[in-house]
């Protein structure tokens, strides 16, 4: 009788411990059970990133990492330059950008999959990043030996200096150099700068001056099947320009 009371109140008091302790611990348990990744969080802990989460803010590339890393299968992978990398930069480089460059400039440091550094070891270059302009997808190439993974762009090379998290879907690599995108600072080809005033002009005149040299016959034809090589080229710069405008917007 004496044993089991004693054994009854030990089972009480081991139920009374277990269940302090669990409800101690209950409000950390559900709440942020598996933490949800956190790019920002990552950087600051980094503590030399505070240009690239400047950028990723005001860009707001941060808020489309962060649902994407909710949703994407096939994760994220992010080359952060340090705030030396971007102390580096001509004075004055980041302003020269219009604000939809400096988003095409984050996305760059952005890739559409999760990259360990053994599987950038297989990957076949050139590698898509998020960022795209007229041109289509903006690209980098990767090499990697043993114990060195190098990020070149085509205007310059980074060596990833350390891997700051690294676990699907996100991997985040510390790089000393700003990737510099041959789109945004490339030799510009000399017609492409002042391309979308005189293409309109041009396109403009294209119709005209082709219904000119088309025959009285097909005059009428409003469709373009008949028209000559002019006519599409003029309206290929239309929709080109159209095209970038939209994307500009968007
Ligand atoms: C991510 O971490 C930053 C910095 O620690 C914090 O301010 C922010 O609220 C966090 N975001 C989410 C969604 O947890
Ligand atoms: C992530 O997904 C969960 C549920 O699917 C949703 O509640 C949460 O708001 C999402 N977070 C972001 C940052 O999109
Ligand atoms: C990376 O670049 C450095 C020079 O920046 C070069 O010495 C090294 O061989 C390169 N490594 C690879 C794997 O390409
Ligand atoms: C990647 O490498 C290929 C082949 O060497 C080269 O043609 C291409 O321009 C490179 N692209 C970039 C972005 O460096």
């Amino acid at each position: 009788m004496a044993s089991s009371s004693q054994s009854l109140s030990f089972l009480i008091l081991t139920t009374f411990l277990f269940l302090t302790t669990h409800a101690k611990t209950a409000p950390v348990a559900p709440g942020p059970t598996p933490e949800p990744l956190n790019l920002t969080a990552i950087l600051v802990k980094g503590s030399q990133y505070s240009t690239f989460l400047r950028l990723l803010k005001e860009t707001q590339v941060s808020t489309q990492i962060a649902s994407q890393l909710n949703s994407s299968f096939d994760g994220l992978t992010i080359f952060a330059p340090t705030d030396n990398a971007f102390n580096q930069l001509k004075a004055g480089t980041l302003n020269t950008l219009t604000s939809q460059e400096q988003v095409e400039l984050v996305l760059y440091h952005v890739l559409p999959r999760f990259y360990s550094l053994n599987t950038f070891q297989t990957a076949s270059n050139p590698i898509n990043t998020q960022a795209s302009g007229s041109d289509g997808v903006y690209k980098m190439n990767v090499t990697t030996s043993s114990n060195q993974l190098n990020v070149s762009t085509g205007i310059n090379d980074a060596p990833v200096s350390s891997v700051l998290y690294s676990d699907f879907p996100l991997a985040v690599y510390s790089v000393d150099d700003v990737l510099k995108p041959e789109e945004l600072f490339g030799v510009k080809p000399p017609a492409a700068a002042p391309a979308p005033l005189p293409a309109k002009k041009k396109a403009k005149k294209g119709p005209t001056s082709a219904t000119a040299a088309v025959p009285s016959s097909s005059a009428d034809a409003e469709s373009s099947d008949s028209s000559p090589r002019m006519i599409n080229s003029g309206w290929s710069i239309v929709f080109g320009v159209g095209i970038g405008a939209l994307s500009y917007l968007m």
